[in-house]
C-alpha cells in the first residue's frame, strides 16, 4: 500500500510509503486523491496529518515518468484537491520536502517539520520550473524575494531557517507523528488561516525585478530554467492565482521536453550511478578513522582541509621544518578564507587546526588508516615516500597517491602489500573541487577500491573510477582539447575567438585563458620530460610561448598580454608575431562551429578512453568534465552532447567522419 490511513480520534494520519524517496508516481497521486475523498466524506475526522515512511518526506515528482505521457490525477490538480479539502491538512516533514513534495506541502494548510528536515524547489537543477504551483504559492506564503531565491537557485532551506521565514509553522522536537497530531488538534480549535490560493501576493520593492533579471541571468550562465522560474514568480505576483498557475504549468511542460532538461536528468542519474559501481556490490571498505597527507603544498594542504572539514584527524608530513611551516600556513590560509567568507567561525578554524598533527617524522604514521601522498610529481621522490610508508604504516593501511600523470604501478614498485595501494586524484583546489578520480592498479584490493568511494562520500566529492593511462580520464581529454584548440589557431581562428566561443558554449573559461591562469610551464616541462625520455611528443604552440618566456599570468603574459594588477586578457601582438609562421588560414568558422568542433574532439578522445576501458561508462566521462573542468552541467557533458548531435552532426562538427570508437559509442558502428 503506497498510501494508508489511520485514525487517532478526530485526526486522520495518512502515511505515504513509496520507497526509495516517496516520489509522486501515479500510484501515489491516485492514493492521495482517494484519501482526500475518503476523509472529506468522514464526519468523524476534523483534520488530516500527512506523513511519510522511510528516509524522507515526498522528494518530488517521479523523474522517471518525465519522458512518458502524463496520467491523471495530475499533480497540480492533486495539490488543489488537498488545498480545498473540507478538513485542514498538516504536512509532517522529515528528510526533504522537495519539488512536487514541497508543492503538496504548500497545498496543506499547515507544515511542521523535524529540525534536520529541509524544504525546497530544486526543479531548476533538472532544467524545469516547479509544475504544481510552487512558484505561485511560495510568494503568497513568504513573499516574492524569498520565492525567487528558492526557485532560481533550487537550494533547499533547513527547517530552523524555514521556520524563521514562514515556510513552515513549527519545528517538532521528538516524535514527528505525535507532534504533528498534537499540532493538528490544537490548530482546529483556532480560526484557520486562509489557504494560499486565497491569499494575496505582495509586490516586491521597486527595482527588484530588474535587479533579479541581471543577477539570475549571470548566475545561470546559459541555463534556461532559472530565468523562466523568475518569470513565473513575477507572473504569480502580478497576475491572479489561476492565471499564474496556468503560466507556470505551460512553462513547466515546455521546459520538460527541452534538451537542457534531458541533459540535466542525464546528469542526475549519472551522479547516482557513478558512486556505486556494480563491481563493488557487497564489498565493505576498510575502516578509516584517521588520515595523513604527505606534502603540504597546493594539493596536500587542500586535501588536508577537505579531510578536516569531514571531521577526520590528520597528520601532515613534510620533508623539513621549513616546508612543514609553509604547509601549515597553506592549510591555515584555506581556513582563514572560509572564516572571511563566513563559512567557518574562528572557533571552528581553531578546531580544524587543532585536529592536525604536523611532523617531519614518518614514525608518526604507524597507526593511521589512510595516507594520501601529494609530493612533487617526480617518480624517484614518490617511490622514496612509499618505501618509507611501506616500512612504518600498518600492512592494512590504505596508501594512496595523488599523482596527475605518473603511472601508479611505477610508484608502487617494491611496495609490500600492494593490494592496499590506489590512486586518488584530487583536483585543485582540493577542498573545493567536487571531482575525485579513483584509479585502482591491477593489485588494488576491492575493499581498498571501496575505500576510495567511501572517502569521496565522506568528503562530499563525486567519485569516478578511472583506469591507468596518461592523464587518466580528465587530463587526457584536456590535453586533446588543448591540442585541438591549437589546431584551430593554426587554421587562423583568433585565440580570443576560440575562448569566447567556449564561454558562449557555457564553459567557465576558454582553453587559452585557463592555461594563462594555471601556467603554461607545467605542461611544457612534462612534454620536455617525455621528449628527453625519447617519447614522440609533437611540437606545440605552447612550447613556442614558454621558450619565449610567456608562461601565463604569473610571467606577465602567455596566450594574452596582461597589464600589472589586471587579470583581463588582452590579445597580444607579441604572440601573433611569435606564431606567425605557424598559421595557415583555413575556411572561416563562426563561434558555434568552433565550440562544436572542440566539444566533438573531446568526445572523440573520450570514446577512445571508453574503448580502452579506462572509463567504464560514457556518463562517468560527462561527470569528470562537469565536476572537474567547468563543462556546463546543462549541456550534460561531452558524451551526452555527442549522442544528441548524432553521427551526422558530429561529421559536420569535426569536418570529417567520427572515429570508429565514437561511432561505437553512438551505437552506429
Ligand atoms: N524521482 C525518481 N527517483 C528519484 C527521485 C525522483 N524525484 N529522487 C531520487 N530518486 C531515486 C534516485 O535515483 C535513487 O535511485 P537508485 O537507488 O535506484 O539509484 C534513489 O531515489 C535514492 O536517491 P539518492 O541516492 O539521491 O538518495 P539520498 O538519500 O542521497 O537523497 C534526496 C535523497 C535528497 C531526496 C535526493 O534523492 C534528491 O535530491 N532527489 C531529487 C529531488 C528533486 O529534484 N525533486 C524535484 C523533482 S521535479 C518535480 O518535483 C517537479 C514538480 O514541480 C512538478
Ligand atoms: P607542490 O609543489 O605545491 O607541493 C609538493 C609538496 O611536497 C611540497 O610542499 C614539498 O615540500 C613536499 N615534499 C616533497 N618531497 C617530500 C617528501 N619526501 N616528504 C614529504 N613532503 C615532500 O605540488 P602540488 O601542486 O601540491 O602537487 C603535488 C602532487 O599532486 C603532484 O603529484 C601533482 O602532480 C599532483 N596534483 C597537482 C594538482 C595541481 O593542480 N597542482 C592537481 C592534481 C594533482
Amino acid at each position: 500500500m503506497v498510501v494508508s490511513i489511520a485514525r487517532e480520534g478526530e485526526i486522520a494520519v495518512i502515511t505515504v510509503d513509496n520507497p526509495p524517496v516517496n516520489a509522486l508516481g501515479h500510484a501515489l497521486r491516485q492514493g492521495l486523491w482517494d484519501a482526500a475523498e475518503t476523509l472529506d466524506a468522514d464526519p468523524g475526522i476534523r483534520a488530516v496529518v500527512l506523513i511519510c515512511a522511510g528516509r524522507t518526506f515526498i522528494a518530488g515528482a517521479d523523474v522517471t515518468e518525465f519522458g512518458k505521457p502524463p496520467v491523471p490525477p495530475h499533480l497540480p490538480d492533486l495539490v488543489a484537491r488537498i488545498e480545498t479539502a473540507a478538513k485542514p491538512w498538516v504536512a509532517a516533514i522529515h528528510g526533504s520536502a522537495l519539488g512536487g513534495g514541497f508543492e503538496v506541502a504548500l497545498g496543506c494548510r499547515f507544515r511542521v517539520a523535524v529540525a534536520d528536515a529541509s524544504v525546497g524547489l530544486p526543479e531548476v537543477t533538472l532544467g524545469i520550473v516547479p509544475g504544481a504551483g510552487g512558484t505561485v504559492r511560495t510568494p503568497r506564503l513568504v513573499g516574492a524575494e524569498q520565492a525567487v531565491a528558492m526557485v532560481t537557485t533550487g537550494k533547499p532551506v533547513k527547517a530552523p531557517k524555514a521556520l524563521s521565514l514562514g515556510l513552515i509553522d513549527t519545528v517538532i522536537e521528538g516524535d514527528l507523528r505525535a507532534g504533528a497530531v498534537a499540532f493538528a488538534r490544537e490548530a482546529i480549535e483556532a480560526p484557520l488561516p486562509a489557504p494560499l490560493c486565497d491569499r494575496p501576493a505582495s509586490a516586491p520593492p521597486e527595482g527588484f525585478w530588474a535587479a533579479q533579471d541581471t543577477t539570475v541571468a549571470k548566475a545561470a550562465r546559459g541555463a534556461a530554467a532559472p530565468l523562466r522560474a523568475l518569470a513565473c514568480v513575477k507572473r504569480a505576483v502580478t497576475g491572479d492565482f489561476a492565471d499564474a498557475l496556468a503560466f507556470e504549468r505551460e512553462t513547466f511542460l515546455d521546459l520538460r521536453g527541452s534538451d537542457q532538461a534531458a541533459a540535466l536528468r542525464h546528469v542526475f542519474f549519472a551522479e547516482r550511478a557513478a558512486p556505486r559501481p556494480k563491481s563493488l556490490k557487497g564489498v565493505v571498505p576498510r575502516p578509516v578513522a584517521t588520515a595523513a597527507v604527505i606534502g603540504g603544498g597546493t594539493m596536500g594542504a587542500g586535501i588536508a582541509a577537505a579531510l578536516r572539514n569531514a571531521g577526520l584527524p590528520v597528520v601532515m608530513v613534510e620533508r623539513d621544518d621549513d616546508a612543514l611551516e609553509r604547509g601549515l600556513a597553506n592549510l591555515g590560509g584555506i581556513f582563514d578564507g572560509a572564516v572571511k567568507r563566513g563559512r567557518l567561525t574562528p572557533e571552528g578554524r581553531a578546531d580544524r587546526m587543532a585536529g592536525v598533527t604536523a611532523t617531519t617524522d614518518y614514525g608518526g604514521l604507524a597507526d593511521v588508516d589512510l595516507v594520501i601522498e601529494a609530493v612533487f610529481e617526480e617518480i624517484s621522490v614518490k617511490r622514496a615516500v612509499f618505501a618509507q610508508l611501506g616500512a612504518v604504516c600498518r600492512p592494512d593501511a590504505v596508501l594512496a597517491t595523488n599523482t596527475s600523470y605518473l603511472d601508479p604501478r611505477d610508484i608502487a614498485v617494491g611496495l609490500l602489500n600492494p593490494d592496499r595501494f590506489i590512486g586518488l586524484h584530487f583536483f585543485s583546489p582540493a577542498h573545493v573541487m567536487k571531482l575525485l578520480e579513483i584509479v585502482p592498479t591491477p593489485d588494488t584490493a576491492p575493499e581498498v577500491l571501496a575505500n576510495g568511494f567511501a572517502l569521496a562520500k565522506r568528503l562530499g566529492k563525486m567519485p569516478v573510477q578511472a583506469g591507468i593511462c596518461d592523464g587518466f580520464i580528465g587530463n587526457r581529454i584536456l590535453k586533446h582539447y588543448r591540442a585541438a584548440a591549437e589546431d584551430l589557431v593554426r587554421a587562423g581562428v583568433p585565440i580570443a575567438e576560440i575562448d569566447a566561443a567556449m564561454r558562449g558554449f557555457g564553459m567557465a573559461m576558454g582553453p587559452f585563458q585557463a592555461q594563462d591562469l594555471g601556467g603554461l610551464d607545467i605542461a611544457y616541462l612534462q612534454r620536455e620530460g617525455a621528449r628527453a625520455r625519447g617519447e614522440d611528443v609533437p611540437p606545440t604552440l605552447g612550447d613556442i610561448l614558454v621558450r619565449a618566456g610567456r608562461k601565463g599570468q604569473k610571467s606577465g603574459g602567455g596566450w594574452y598580454d596582461y597589464t600589472p594588477g589586471n587579470r583581463t586578457p588582452q590579445p597580444s601582438d607579441a604572440v601573433a608575431e611569435l606564431l606567425a609562421g605557424e598559421i595557415h588560414p583555413g575556411p572561416e568558422m563562426d563561434r558555434d562551429a568552433v565550440a562544436r568542433r572542440l566539444v566533438a574532439e573531446m568526445a572523440e578522445e573520450a570514446a577512445a578512453i571508453l574503448a580502452e576501458g579506462v572509463a567504464t561508462q560514457p556518463s562517468d566521462i560527462d561527470l569528470v568534465k562537469i565536476h572537474g573542468y567547468g563543462f556546463p552541467r546543462w549541456r550534460g557533458g561531452p558524451m551526452f552532447h555527442a549522442m544528441q548531435r548524432g553521427a551526422e552532426g558530429l561529421t559536420q562538427d569535426l569536418g570529417r567522419s567520427p572515429s570508429d570508437a565514437l561511432m561505437a559509442v553512438l551505437g552506429q558502428d
